[in-house]
């Protein structure tokens, strides 16, 4: 697709992969709207991507999403694309009993539901544009399960599977269906692993957000960056490769916050 005079609507644009989108379409001659929780990171965004522009919207919030649907296509009624990226990853054991339900259920409202709901708000809007898209930012760890974070990969499993769907129901309208199946990057979200996984592996951001606008360019519906694209081979041909590994990694990490 024409990656130009679009109207990009990105949530979790204040840093990681989101910024870099950001900063990539702008340059792109995009008009580019990015969302985020801390209102003190989009004020922060906007001083460095001046052209950009800010709503303050929790993803996991049914009401925001309603209220951001309302401002932005009022503001911005030749929106055309968007790009569900706002996501968390946590660390979490299974046997403590000090998490509580709504603690541990959190990432399915930000990563499953929030993409989920964004989509359902947006469709009736971007099926009245004739170059109209969807991008969901999944991961490798949608492909293979990390256990050292359950409840991330079974959301990004979850949101790979919707988006498939998706890509099927929406065959017959002017919308793209894309996922971008990102591998281990270094970004805030992956800061807090530092210790646990091998960061010499992670993708730099910047590459990968390029991998991405060029799988956009030429209508990859499927885009898997770096190591994702090696995970995907390999879950399909010897999961238990990479799934040994993860598991070490869980169970090391687990033993020392125990220790
Ligand atoms: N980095 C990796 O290794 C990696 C690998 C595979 C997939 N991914 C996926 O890529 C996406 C972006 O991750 P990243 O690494 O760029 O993370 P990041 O640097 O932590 O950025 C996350 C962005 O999302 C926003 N955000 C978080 N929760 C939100 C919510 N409930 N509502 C609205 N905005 C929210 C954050 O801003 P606020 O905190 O201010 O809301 C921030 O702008 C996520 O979906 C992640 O799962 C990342």
């Amino acid at each position: 697709m024409e990656l130009n005079k679009n109207t990009i609507l990105i949530t979790g644009g204040t840093s990681g992969f989101g910024y870099e989108f950001a900063n990539r379409l702008l340059a792109l001659g995009n008009t580019v709207i990015i969302t985020g929780r801390d209102q003190a990171k989009l004020d922060l965004t906007k001083k460095k991507l001046p052209g950009v522009y800010t709503f303050q919207s929790d993803v996991s919030d049914p009401e925001a999403i309603e209220k951001l649907f309302e401002r932005a296509t009022a503001q911005f009624p030749q929106l055309n694309i968007l790009i569900n990226n706002a996501g968390e990853m946590r660390k979490i054991d299974l046997q403590d009993e000090s998490i509580d339900l709504d603690n541990i259920v959190r990432e399915i409202n930000i990563n499953l539901s929030g993409p989920i709901r964004m989509v359902q708000a947006f469709l009736p809007h971007l099926k009245t544009k004739s170059n109209a898209a969807i991008l969901n930012v999944t991961s490798g760890l949608a492909l293979i399960p990390f256990p050292l974070t359950p409840i991330y990969g079974a959301t990004k499993a979850g949101l790979r599977f919707y988006t498939k769907s998706l890509r099927v129901q929406l065959k017959n309208t002017g919308i793209r269906v894309f996922e971008l199946v990102a591998p281990g990057s270094s970004t805030p979200l992956h800061d807090k692993f530092s210790g646990d996984v091998d960061d010499s592996r992670l993708m730099d951001p910047v590459k990968l957000i390029d991998v991405a606008i060029k799988g956009l360019q030429s209508d990859k519906f499927e885009i898997y960056p770096g190591l994702a694209k090696v995970m995907n081979i390999v879950s399909r041909i010897a999961p238990s490769v990479i799934f040994n590994q993860l598991k070490k990694i869980t169970e090391k990490s687990l033993a020392k916050t125990k220790a």
